[in-house]
């Protein structure tokens, strides 16, 4: 038996389901039943993965629909099906010359790259590209194009929609009801905008906080996940034989299969070194229910499971998400997540529609040669008519099952145009309601909360009044960043809602995010947290929130004799024992949208004083002892969070928290040595050198010689035997030489004292053209440095030292404290050098960074 299924590792009577499976006491915590995690599916060892029953029935009218279509389609049409660009990227015209299938407009990417864009321009855009695929010019056949977008919280790319809590506060409602309420809510949202689809839900379960797209995933908890993953579908979608994809409604997307929340170290679009069992039974739990609700399409995940891409994955994609499972739906990739299949480009990948891939997102520019290409590997058979037709007909049969074909051109539909639909105030009650659900109390000593509403209230912290920042990533604009409270109209920060409700019951609130004040109030909130990031941007080495001012702040008021509360803005769990010690109450806000209002609802009194809402949240996710504690989940072996999943106080808990330990935060790296070694002589624990070339192939080099491509490696002589190593590039084709780990090292003591890449070379033949040297932390959190000129200056055989400072990395947004790869060398060129000793020292001389 896998580790996984042995009984106590996995507190089963914590998840929901395995409860209701083995009917053990919930609340204890420990698994009563030995066998309690077993399916019935798996107890028989036939497969272990499920076998899915959609309510979405094959049709046989469209079924007979989809074989007429595919007999008139010429290969072109078909080809075009398959090729999904960017808003940014493409005209309307392109729709017709290429009989494009689907375009999607990316985060932040708007009508005319207007960010206030007006719904007459998204639906005026819409109406533009569905009449020209549904042209009928030299005897093409008219297809109606789907257009996607991510509406993840809320329909978050236009000015004024209800921007819903982010997944992971709706993890810590439990209420999967409401879930399916927001889907409806943003369905009809995006319905007004003419378009088609939505890639929503994630139905990540993210076992390690580190990553950035943490707030994106409802719970560590593969039963929260399933209970939610089939109402979100319901709700966006409508359901099968009632109201499915109305002109109300949207196509859904259950994304990213799989195992996106299950990477090594939390890293995006990293690897999930997992079992089989775990990615069944944990990542694939939201599945199971999504396309049970009849999700119809899925999004392929950026990430590897066991050093295989999911995007080239067959046995993932074609063996068990449509064979086994049964999706007769189709699969749509990444933002070019086809290019990292070793042996793609950007531009080429037969290798993912063969793995089962129905549609290449494609948001380059290059997109018309991914088409080209794509159409001569279909003549040259590397990609069989049979998949060619498969992928169309299951592109097809979406959109049929959409009504495309009949729903006409999209301000014809039933919604279209409709600003009122826009943030109603329906829909942003449905938000307001699961902003206050979402609420997470970790400390109420001296039943702080909830504050009285008539009283004097403070209303401090950069969050205050900052919608932006309680709205977090893929709000407005992708990162979330560069937005003002006037992009949200409609929306309240956490401060009107407190002022409101204070105003309305005789109190008072006043604003002041430095927390200075003339008259001493009752009560202070102090708003803080995490600013807003996405994917890539987000990643982070430690689960540690940092920020002194906001501190300081918690610490002066509490020294003036003021009660203090802490609204906690964060996407994650973050060890905060030091906020927490410096606030008489601690409540934990996560990402809650447009509607801060909501918060009001239950830190206040109503205004005779007594409970308005008392708090509903519980951890969707388990919260650190130390920043170091992640991955950190419910079953874990040796299981010490500071705060257990599903905790959470109500107000009729009377606990009187005692001071939590600080002393955790400052084991950071402060007895680091002067020098760490990345090669001397060898290797050094834990990088590995790797070869790359310019396809995503990877070649890690273990013995005295690697070739990959462009580049070969071997073993040198200096000092003593094979004490350095020889690389030669032949100017073919870029290629890299990398020392680099798949677990973070952090090197911020380094940079903090003036520390230097350093490393000795002896340049064999000059470079060719420009060598840079890079170091690497995660996708997006790379930096490069040119250093042909030292190479260039260096004697011809002669051995020299290179130093290049941290901080140059840094400026160019390497985060030091979660490094990958300190050392990748690459060029285009040729070049010929040998290297030895490659180390980061502490206050080493280096020449100034280049602007
Ligand atoms: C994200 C997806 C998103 C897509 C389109 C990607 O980078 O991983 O979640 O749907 O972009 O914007
Ligand atoms: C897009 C996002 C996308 C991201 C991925 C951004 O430019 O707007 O939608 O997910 O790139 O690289």
């Amino acid at each position: 038996m896998p580790d996984f299924y042995k009984p106590g590792t996995f507190a089963a009577c914590s998840l929901v389901v395995l409860a209701a499976l083995s009917g053990c006491d919930q609340k204890s915590n420990e698994a009563t039943v030995a066998d309690t995690v077993v399916t019935p599916a798996m107890a028989t060892e036939q497969s272990l993965w499920p076998r899915v029953q959609s309510a979405v029935k094959k049709d046989p009218a469209i079924e007979a629909k989809i074989t007429e279509l595919l007999g008139k389609l010429s290969l072109e049409q078909k080809v075009g099906q398959l090729i999904q660009p960017e808003l940014r990227l493409v005209t309307p015209a392109d729709v017709t010359e290429y009989s494009l299938g689907s375009i999607l407009n990316g985060g932040g990417s708007f009508p005319g790259e207007n960010k206030h864009a007006k719904v007459e321009d998204w639906i005026a855009l819409a109406d533009a590209f569905y009449n020209a695929s549904m042209s009928t010019e030299g005897g093409r056949v008219p297809v109606p194009v789907m257009w996607g977008t991510d509406a993840v919280h809320g329909h978050n790319n236009i000015i004024g929609a209800t921007l819903f809590p982010h997944n992971i506060a709706l993890g810590a409602t439990r209420n999967p009801e409401l879930i399916k309420q927001i889907g409806a809510a943003t369905a009809a949202e995006i319905a007004v905008t003419g378009i088609d689809w939505s890639f929503a839900p994630t139905l990540a379960v993210v076992r390690d906080d580190r990553w950035g797209r943490t707030y994106e995933s409802y719970s560590e908890d593969p039963a929260v996940v399933k209970s939610y993953g089939g109402k979100m579908v319901e709700g966006l979608q409508g359901v099968a034989g009632a109201d499915l994809l109305s002109e109300r409604h949207v196509i859904a997307t259950a994304k990213h299969f799989l195992a996106d929340g299950g990477t090594e170290g939390g890293q995006d679009r990293g690897d999930a070194k997992i079992s089989e069992e775990e990615l069944v039974k944990i990542h694939n739990a939201g599945y199971e229910t999504a396309l049970a609700a009849g999700a119809q399409t899925v999004m392929a995940s950026f990430s590897s499971w066991q050093d295989v891409k999911m995007h080239g994955n067959k046995y993932l994609l074609t063996d068990q998400l449509k064979n086994q499972m049964g999706f007769d739906g189709l699969v749509v990739g990444d933002w070019n997540g086809h290019a990292f299949v070793s042996g793609c480009t950007p531009v080429s990948c037969p290798q993912a529609i063969n793995a089962g891939l129905d549609i290449f997102m494609a948001p380059d520019a290059n997109w018309k040669e991914l088409y080209h290409n794509t159409l001569a590997q279909v003549k040259s058979g590397e990609i069989s008519q049979a998949r060619l037709d498969d992928a169309v007909s299951r592109i097809l049969r979406v959109k049929l099952r959409a009504g495309l074909f009949e729903k006409g051109a999209p301000s014809t539909r039933e919604l279209a145009g409709k600003r009122e639909v826009i943030g109603s105030p329906e829909h942003r009650a449905v938000a307001r309601q699961a902003v206050r659900e979402s609420v997470v109390l970790l400390k109420n000593n001296a039943q702080t909360l909830p504050a009285k509403a008539s009283s004097k209230i403070l209303v401090a912290g950069d969050g205050a009044d900052n919608i932006g920042k309680q709205s977090g990533g893929w709000s407005i604009t992708w990162q979330g960043t560069g937005n003002v409270n006037a992009d949200f109209p409609g929306g309240t920060s956490i401060y009107q809602g407190i002022a409101d409700a204070a105003k309305a019951a005789g109190g008072s609130a006043v604003l002041s995010v430095d927390g200075s004040y003339s008259e001493k109030p009752d009560v202070a909130f102090v708003v803080f947290g995490e600013d807003p990031y996405a994917e890539m941007q987000g990643d982070v080495g430690a689960l540690i929130y940092k920020n002194e001012a906001s501190l300081a702040l918690l610490k002066k008021l509490k020294a003036d004799g003021i009660k203090v509360v802490s609204l906690f803005i964060t996407g994650r769990p973050l060890w905060a024992n030091n906020f927490i010690n410096a606030s008489d109450a601690f409540a934990v806000v996560w990402l809650p949208g447009s509607e801060g209002v909501g918060i009001a609802d239950v830190v206040l009194t109503k205004a005779d004083g007594s409970i308005n809402f008392d708090v509903k949240g519980k951890l969707p996710f388990s919260w650190p002892a130390s920043p170091a504690q992640s991955p950190l989940n419910v079953g874990d072996a040796d299981y010490k969070p500071q705060f257990a999943y599903d905790f959470g106080l109500t107000y009729s808990d009377k606990i009187e928290t005692g001071l939590l330990d600080e002393t955790a935060a400052q084991v950071v790296a402060a007895n680091a040595p002067d020098t760490a070694s990345i090669f001397n002589q060898r290797v050094m624990n834990p990088w590995t050198l790797v070869l790359l070339d310019h396809m995503n192939n990877m070649l890690p080099v273990t013995t005295s010689r690697g070739e990959l491509g462009a580049v070969v490696v071997s073993s040198e002589d200096k000092q003593v035997q094979e004490d350095s190593r020889r690389l030669q590039f032949n100017g073919t084709a870029k290629a890299t030489v990398s020392l680099g780990s798949t677990t973070r090292t952090d090197f911020s003591a380094y940079a903090q004292s003036k520390g230097a890449l350093v490393f000795d070379v002896k340049v064999n033949a000059k470079p060719g053209t420009a060598v840079n040297l890079g170091m690497y932390c995660g996708s997006d959190c790379v930096g490069e440095i040119p250093v042909t000129e030292q190479l260039n200056a260096a004697a011809v055989g002669e051995w020299t030292s290179v130093s290049i400072a941290l901080e140059c990395f840094a400026k160019k947004r390497v985060k030091m404290d979660m490094v990958l790869a300190p050392f990748m060398l690459s060029t285009a060129g040729t070049l010929d050098v040998s290297i030895y000793n490659v180390r980061i020292e502490k206050n080493a001389t280096a020449p100034a960074c280049a602007e």
